[in-house]
């Protein structure tokens, strides 16, 4: 995973003292371990659970969790921690906590034996708290309690490593918890890090803050502090940046923390498309202006990128050459500054985030190089390799509820705050296909406001992560007014998500979605049927495209 942050203590990382690593061997939960350790208040960092022991130079984790994947420790090729690893963690006098897979690759490392198991555990399982000095349980008082955990395993453990009891077991009799106090090992059979086990925040803090003593210091007003410090020692006295405006909660909270870090020698540019939301432009300018104080000039592209895209119907490609575009105003936009102030700006501002480097950076085992099989995010993976200026990420570590406070922080309105996360490819993957065929941008923009205002009128908005609507380029048989129609079908989406790496369909009451549809069919010219996308994700992505 994400090598720039396994290769040094990142700034925001402060002093490291309570750092927890993840190594992720290619669990779906493994960002969620990381989340669930940032919600306790500590610092954590996923990195590749093969990645070379070099890349870990520097960090003295306090703790490192092992994730779960997966892979049988039995199968050839079964990813497993660098060599010299079990040294590292010794010599840092750090924990380990294998969870799942990661509980069998350390039994296995040390000694033990992992077989397949007889009790194939998937899902919903009690398990009961058997050892009396458990530090994962908090001690004697909770012997012979039971709990709910979710299970997902095929192998089992059989015969311990030395050193090692369990403390607790399925009700099946399969072993679910382990430790070896004396050597700092811990494992959990089962994932404490999923809301399905109930009380597994509470093994994580029994964990992290007992058995570790790691003190919850981790605090968005330090990682300010820190992001403000080092963009001040990295952009010299005269240098110049410049930060592309989306309108989102990444870039304008990138942009108001640059601001503060270099004041004006930030130049903001907004780009207009061409793919952009109903009267987006003016709505976002003129809150750029009225609230945030922050210099914006606008870039009116949307000949140069609808240009380039008439024709083309790839997803991929769509992405890529929206990515390139942006890269040429971006530049283009730079040049001018450039004849303006006589000097070139030297950095740009992105607002990528930590599940943007993550979903980058595919877990070990998976055969892919780059989740880039999946979707090239713009701001990560498609910026072309001749790109002349530099990049300041500094939310890349973050998730996006971090970014959230991180910007209330900076006195960021509530309005961009809470807006809902807008891809940057833009409508682009909303219309699928060829954007540039018929009308299907604009059709697109009155269907996807007809369908948000619903959302905002109806008290919604802020307990949905993401709504919008998607044009098909489907033509159905319809009757409107008597007639025969035969006109294209729009899809709405609607999510609840924590982060956007795994999102649920939000269940509308039947009285709205009617009265949405009414007025989609009504007053939006071209459509003639809508229905709802009720995929989760996975299997589905968020977007269409
Ligand atoms: P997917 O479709 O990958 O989307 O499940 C997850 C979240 O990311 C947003 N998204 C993007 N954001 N550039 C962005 O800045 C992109 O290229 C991009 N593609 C998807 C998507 O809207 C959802 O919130």
């Amino acid at each position: 995973m994400g090598s720039a942050a396994a290769s040094s203590l990142p700034a925001s990382a402060g002093s490291g003292e309570n750092l927890v690593l993840i190594l992720d061997f290619g669990s779906q939960y493994t960002h969620l371990i990381t989340r669930r350790v940032r919600q306790l208040g500590v610092l954590s960092l996923c990195v590749s659970g093969t990645a070379p022991l070099a890349s870990l130079e520097g960090l003295r984790p306090r703790a490192v969790v092992l994730s779960g994947g997966p892979h049988s420790v039995h199968a050839p090729g079964a990813p497993s921690f660098p060599k010299g690893f079990l040294d590292f963690v010794s010599d840092a006098g750090a924990h380990v906590l294998g969870v799942c897979y990661g509980m069998q690759l350390l039994v296995q490392s040390l000694g033990g034996a992992v077989e397949s198991g007889e009790r194939q555990e998937y899902g919903k399982m009690d398990i009961e708290v058997t050892a009396g000095c458990s530090a994962l349980y908090g001690g004697e008082a909770e012997v012979g309690k039971r709990q709910t955990v979710w299970m997902s395993h095929g192998d089992e453990v059989v015969r311990l490593p030395e050193g090692f009891e369990v403390v607790a077991r399925s009700v099946q009799g399969a072993v679910a918890a382990i430790e070896n106090r004396e050597k700092r090992f811990y494992g959990l059979q089962y994932h404490p890090e999923v809301t399905h086990s109930p009380q597994g925040m509470e093994t994580l803090r029994h964990f992290l803050f007992d058995v570790c003593g790691i003190k919850a210091d981790w605090k968005m007003q330090d990682v300010l502090d820190e992001e403000i410090k080092t963009i001040q020692s990295m952009v010299g006295p005269d240098e110049h940046v410049i930060c592309a405006l989306s309108g989102g909660v990444d870039s304008t909270v990138a942009a108001t923390l640059v601001h503060k870090a270099i004041g004006d020698r930030l130049h903001c540019v907004f780009v207009d498309n061409g793919l952009l939301r109903y009267k987006e432009r003016e709505r976002v300018m003129s809150t750029f202006e009225s609230d945030l104080h922050l210099p914006v000039t606008c870039v009116d592209a949307s000949e140069q990128f609808l240009s380039k895209l008439k024709g083309v119907k790839d997803p991929e490609q769509k992405r890529k050459i929206i990515g390139r575009e942006f890269i040429a105003v971006f530049d283009d936009f730079a040049q001018k500054l450039e004849q303006n102030i006589g000097k070139r700006p030297e950095y740009l501002v992105q607002g990528t985030l930590y599940p943007d480097v993550i979903e980058s950076c595919p877990p070990p085992g998976s055969g892919r190089t780059h989740s880039h099989t999946i979707k090239s995010h713009h701001n990560v993976g498609g910026l072309p390799k001749d790109m002349k200026l530099k990049l300041i990420e500094p939310l890349k570590l973050l998730f996006k509820d971090e970014v959230r406070k991180l910007g209330s922080i900076l006195n960021v309105p509530d309005s961009f705050l809470k807006r809902h996360p807008f891809p940057g490819p833009g409508l682009a993957v909303r219309v699928l296909g060829d954007v540039t065929e018929g009308n299907a941008l604009e059709t697109l923009r009155q269907v996807d406001e007809i369908f948000v205002q619903a959302i905002k009128d109806a008290g919604l908005y802020d307990i949905i992560w993401q709504a919008f609507a998607v044009f098909l380029p489907v033509q159905t048989v319809g009757v409107q007014g008597d007639q025969r129609t035969h006109s294209n079908a729009v899809a709405l989406r609607a999510i609840t998500s924590e982060d956007g790496m795994t999102a649920d369909w939000y269940y509308f009451e039947r009285e709205f979605l009617g009265d949405v549809v009414n007025k989609i069919c009504n007053n939006v010219r071209g459509i003639n049927r809508v229905v709802q996308d009720i995929t989760s994700k996975p299997p589905a992505t968020v977007e269409w495209e």
